[in-house]
């Protein structure tokens, strides 16, 4: 007999769909970007593994990395230091480490609808629970904070926010980064920021939630920015305290951060950006490319994605997403149904622009196909 717990998450079924799709398919479902490391990091990865850094380090990782990484934090606030950081073997183990330390057996946790696939799933393994907070594209993909007063109760401990945001783009300004800290502040909560695709921006600035409050963990990966997904490496920034505890988590999860990766992601942070800002600039073409062509798709809306690398474009033919995807899919393009993340989701499709711009004309032209034959079906 396996745990309850077992029982109260599922195995995304999208990838079984994906499979199902023929070949020469347009791939618009990656949430990974499709370049690779830049060449010092996949250097400086090769020599680490060949000089014998091999072996376990500290649990919070080393200390130049985590001394780097502060270093990056002091423009938010001047105050940070290696004690504020961890980290971790990825952003969704540090997402996972963030709901054992902070989140009880009964506890509510709000979470963004749509959102990122794990912070329901992290909240339930927990014993808490997750209650969904409305994205609309009527308000940019921003929170109406008239509904988070309404959802808020004494049981509430955390706020769960991403931006930008996976799936629909959304970049929070400045002033709503503050309503929110207001919001948390008034009512106790952590706010536990998903930075993830902080620096995939297009329409900046990007306002950190790091700096602004006490009451906040910051969850980061090295997995987008350096394109390194396979290498499993991000990390956390939190107050010193709640650093030690998170570590305490972090430590019984996976005893250390992987060795090489982080030696590699040091060379990566040292001389990585001229080619984190080439990458940027193709994913800023790419959003540019498929807004214009959502644009000319009858029946097909889209805010423009505003940082991350997804479009999240809502369609008005009588279809769940599910259907639409899976009729894209026959027709040689694969995208990811909007209520995969969420009831929200519903009636949106989420299409990844870590596709060559040949690739997205293709789907593209697949898709005002398909919306040409709804509108006369
Ligand atoms: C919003 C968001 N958070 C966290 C992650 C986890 O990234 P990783 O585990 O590769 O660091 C992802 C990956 O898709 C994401 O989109």
């Amino acid at each position: 007999m396996v745990a309850q717990r077992v029982r109260t998450v599922e195995i995304s079924g999208i990838r079984r769909m994906f499979e199902a799709a023929p070949p020469n398919s347009v791939n618009l479902g990656l949430g990974e970007p499709d370049f690779e490391p830049p060449a010092e990091v996949v250097e400086a990865m090769c020599a680490a593994v060949r000089d014998g850094m091999n072996h376990y380090g500290p649990s919070a990782g080393l200390v130049a990395l985590r001394d780097k990484v502060a270093e990056r934090y002091r423009d938010r606030d001047r105050r940070t230091t290696r004690e504020n950081v961890i980290i971790t073997g990825s952003g969704s183990e540090a997402l996972m480490v963030t709901a054992l330390a902070l989140y009880d057996p009964g506890s509510e946790v709000l979470v963004p609808n749509p959102g990122f696939v794990l912070y329901g799933p992290d909240a339930r393994l927990v014993g808490a629970t997750p209650v969904p907070y409305s994205l609309t594209p009527r308000r940019r993909y921003w929170p109406d904070f008239e509904e988070l007063e309404r959802l808020v109760t004494p049981r509430t401990r955390a706020i769960v926010v991403n931006s930008p945001s996976n799936p629909t783009g959304g970049l929070f300004p400045s002033g709503t980064v503050d309503r929110i800290v207001d919001f948390a502040d008034r009512h106790h909560l952590t706010i536990v920021s998903d930075e993830v695709y902080d620096e995939i921006v297009y329409d900046g600035p990007f306002a950190s939630f790091w700096g602004r409050t006490d009451r906040v963990v910051i969850v980061n990966s090295f997995s987008k920015t350096l394109a390194m997904t396979g290498w499993r490496i991000g990390f956390l920034v939190a107050p010193r305290a709640l650093a030690a505890d998170l570590n305490k988590m972090h430590y019984h999860i996976m005893a250390c951060p992987p060795t090489p990766a982080q030696v590699a992601v040091l060379a990566g942070l040292a001389n990585g950006h001229t080619a984190i800002r080439a990458m940027v600039a193709e994913f800023a073409a790419r959003r540019d490319l498929v807004v214009r062509g959502l644009r000319r798709i009858p029946g097909v809306a889209v805010v423009p994605p505003a940082g991350a690398f997804y479009a999240f474009p809502s369609f008005s033919w009588p279809r769940s997403s599910q259907e639409v995807a899976e009729a894209l899919l026959k027709r040689g393009v694969i995208t990811t149904p909007g209520d995969a993340f969420g009831s929200l989701g519903a009636g949106h499709l989420r299409l990844s622009f870590a596709a060559s711009r040949a690739n997205l004309e293709r789907g593209l032209d697949i898709l005002r196909a398909y919306a040409t034959e709804e509108a006369t079906a």
